[in-house]
């Protein structure tokens, strides 16, 4: 379902993503997991053409994003790191909007909007401001939003933080389902291991643009000898780096590159 082959991101001089190469199939629920700047954010907005890539090849649902845009952005939905809904909008005016942008027939659109709305618990408050919400309110009207239009692959850039553990255990319920009833692919970031540890089937970890661990959490743990996702993060994650600074210090190599 998505296929990313030699993928480089530069900002000018500083490489954000670094040659990264890997595979997530369809139906599955793959966490993309790495500390702050690692690349995650960065790799997402290229898989969802936001971004045009420096190098390297996407395929998404068989589409590449630089020339069936179109066909790769009616393959997906997408809750993005930073808010994206209009503030001075209502929630179901919001949800209107994108169900027109997909061209959902008004029907449906209708339909799905009242379920959806009703799945995050804000059916009392679909007609008030977004801006009189709270972060967490936001937040699940965002989920809501990206699931509208019945996409085959889901984008989430840490959907869950600032939620209560109620809300983030009821989102990944429905997330879960929605990847057993429909076959949903998931593509998710997050900071919470113990989050990915549960929901995720594989999981590819990211450090200094370059993916440096994939598997299933298993292997991970296994690779590393650790017993817990976090311990086997931190413990490749600090390897990662405690390498990159030994290259630099003895042998003035660039950090990056070497694994
Ligand atoms: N538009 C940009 N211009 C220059 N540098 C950028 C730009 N976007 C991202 N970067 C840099 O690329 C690197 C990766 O950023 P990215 O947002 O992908 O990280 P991330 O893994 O999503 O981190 P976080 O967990 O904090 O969200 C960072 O060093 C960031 O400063
Ligand atoms: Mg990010």
């Amino acid at each position: 379902m998505i296929e990313v082959k030699n993928l480089t991101k530069k900002f000018g001089d500083f490489t954000a993503v670094d040659d990264i190469s890997f595979d997530v199939k369809n139906g599955e629920i793959f966490a993309f997991l790495g500390p702050n700047g690692a690349g995650k954010s960065t790799t997402i907005k290229m898989l969802t053409t936001l971004l045009s890539q420096t190098s390297g090849k996407i395929k998404l649902n068989g589409y590449d994003p630089k020339t069936d845009s179109d066909a790769v952005r009616r393959s997906f939905g997408i809750v993005f790191q930073d808010p994206s809904l209009d503030d001075e909008l209502t929630a179901w005016e919001n949800m209107e909007f994108h169900g027109a942008l997909y061209d959902i027939p008004k029907k449906v659109r209708r339909e799905r909007i009242e379920k959806l709305i009703g799945f995050v618990d804000l059916t009392d408050r679909k007609n008030s401001l977004v801006k009189e919400f709270s972060g967490g309110m936001k937040r699940r009207l965002e989920i809501a939003r990206g699931l509208l239009h019945h996409p085959k692959i889901m984008f989430l850039d840490e959907p869950t933080l600032g939620l209560d553990p109620q809300t983030r255990n009821h989102m990944w319920e429905y997330l879960s389902g929605l990847n057993k009833t429909e076959g949903t692919t998931v593509f998710f970031t997050t900071h919470y291991m113990e989050e990915a540890e549960r929901i995720a089937q594989r999981i590819a970890i990211i450090d200094h643009g370059k993916i440096i661990a994939i598997g299933t959490a298993d292997d991970l743990k296994q690779k590393t000898g650790t017993s817990s996702l976090e311990d086997a993060f931190l413990a490749l994650t600090v390897f990662y780096w405690l390498w990159g600074t030994v290259l630099v210090l003895f042998f003035k190599e660039p950090a990056r590159g070497i694994i």
